[in-house]
Formats: structure tokens, sequence, C-alpha cells
């Protein structure tokens, strides 16, 4: 065996702590970020920004993604499940940085969590502020787009406009598997983002945390002029929010990111989207 090779067998044979550090005053405990995958490292990237103080637990669901194409039944009981894991091992908070997993999980996760529990829908409510022509197209998985939460999302903030849901099935795997600049990327694309060109839309919602990796590839294949919007940055700013009221602030700006599928696999994908290499932990919410 090679010696890089062994190094990351040696990291990934160490069994991640099964607590966060149990020593330190409650509010320098991390933050819990969960995703189907790596979609919501964008997400991670913004509450990064805001919070640079704050340390992050990020846990890649890798070996259920895609979520969206999953029945809600699972996906539900998934997302209770790693929230419930997430609180026992430490958190102090907890973020669903998955649109489809808070369309499905969310109000059952809130019933059985005592902690904060922040989570993202696609920004229909800022779409309606912005659009001028009245149009406004989502991209998200169908799991999203088929679920009541999303049809009162839109029937609360912008039932007086058209909004084109686009299921996109396949290009969140596909953004991980095949990497975002891959010809199989740029064919969903295509399929996907063509129906929106006609439709007069001038602001696109990206309501799933994997699509701002792909924002300049759907933005060249969109008019000029038309807007995309991604919730990072509002979470971010709810995170905080959230965190001062409840007097959780506080941590030293470490990130642990841990994964349900091969580490060796998943850090691979991490250095490709995320730019830098980040050990991944193995670790199965139980
Ligand atoms: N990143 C997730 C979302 O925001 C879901 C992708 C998937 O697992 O299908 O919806």
């Amino acid at each position: 065996m090679s010696a890089g090779r062994a190094r990351i067998a040696a990291r990934h044979s160490r069994s991640p702590p099964a607590r966060f550090a149990v020593d330190a005053p409650f509010n320098h405990h991390p933050v819990a970020v969960f995703d189907s995958g790596l979609g919501g490292l964008t997400v991670l990237r913004a509450l990064r920004q805001r919070l640079p103080d704050e340390d992050f637990f990020y846990f890649a669901d890798t070996r259920f993604l895609p979520y969206g194409d999953r029945a809600e039944d699972f996906i539900r009981q998934r997302g209770e499940q790693i929230a419930a894991a997430l609180a026992r091992r430490g958190a102090k908070a907890l973020v669903i940085a998955c649109n489809t997993a808070t369309a499905v999980a969310v109000e059952s996760i809130r019933a059985a969590s005592a902690l904060p529990v922040v989570a993202l829908e696609p920004g229909v409510k800022p779409a309606a502020a912005l659009t001028r022509s009245g149009v406004i197209g989502v991209l998200a998985t169908t799991r999203t787009l088929h679920s009541q939460r999303f049809q009162r999302l839109v029937g609360d903030h912008a039932s007086q406009y058209r909004v084109i849901g686009q299921a996109c099935p396949g290009l969140a795997d596909a953004i991980e598997r095949c990497g975002p600049d891959s010809p199989e990327v740029e064919r969903l694309l295509d399929l996907f983002v063509t129906p929106l060109l006609d439709t007069g839309a001038d602001v696109v919602v990206l309501g799933c945390t994997h699509y701002p990796w792909v924002a300049g590839m759907i933005s060249s294949r969109l008019p000029a002029g038309v807007t995309l919007l991604d919730t990072g940055a509002a979470v971010a700013r709810q995170l905080e929010h959230r965190l001062e009221t409840a007097g959780l602030r506080g941590g030293g700006g470490r990130l642990t990111v841990a994964s349900s599928g091969l580490p060796a696999e998943v850090e691979a994908t991490v250095g490709r989207l995320w730019g830098t290499i980040l050990p991944v932990d193995h670790w199965e919410p139980a």
C-alpha cells in the first residue's frame, strides 16, 4: 500500500468520537448541518462566512443520495433518525441544508427536537418580491415540488404569479457522481432549463442545495437579466438570530465532515466541489 493510501486508510479506520467535546460548555458545541449529500456544503459555505467563529459538523447522507426520488415516508424517517442522532452526539442546533428533507420532514423533526432547528425552502417569497414579469421558475427535486409544503409556499407568497416548477431528477446525483462540468450534467441542464426559456420567467429559484454548484451553467442557458435565487445567505442570518436569542453563540471555527458513504470517495467529491481537501469520517446515525 502506498504511503498516501495507508494514511487515508488509517484516518478512516479511526472511529469518530461518539459525542462532541462533552467538557465544553454547551454553547461551544457544534452546529450540525445535514443534507442527502454535498449540496448542503453550498449552505455551509454561507454559514461559515457569516459565523466564522462557530464550530460545524456537516453530515452527508451519501448512502441514500438522492432523496429527491424517494418516498416521503423514507425521507421523513431518515430525517428524524439523523436529527435524533445529531442531538445525542451533542449538537447545539440543527440546520436542515436540504430542501427535500425540509419539505417532507421539518414538522416532525421540529416536534421531536429540543434544539433550535433551522431549515430552508425554495426562495419563492423573495422571488415574488423581485419578479417584474410575474413569472417565476423553480428548479427543485420532484419530491420538493410535489410536497404540500411547497404548494402552501406558493399559495401564501406567489398566488398572483405564474410559478413554473421544473423537476430535475438525476441532477443532484450527477453533480456529485459525474462532476459539475461533466457532459451528463450539461445534458441534464439542457433538458431542465430549456423549458423555462420561452416562459418569460425573470427570476429562477435554485430550490435544491446542489444547484448552486452549477449556478454559472444554469445562468449561461438563460437570457441575460434573469436573476437566480439561492437561499444560503438567508439561512445563515436565520441561524445567527436563533443562536443569539437562545444564548448559544460560541465556538472555535472548526469544521468536521462526515458521511454515511465511502469516506475516500466522498472526500474526493468534497475536494472537487469545495476546492480544498477536507477529511471525511464515516458516520452512521443510529
Ligand atoms: N440537496 C437536496 C435538496 O436541497 C436534495 C438532493 C437530492 O438528494 O435529491 O433538495
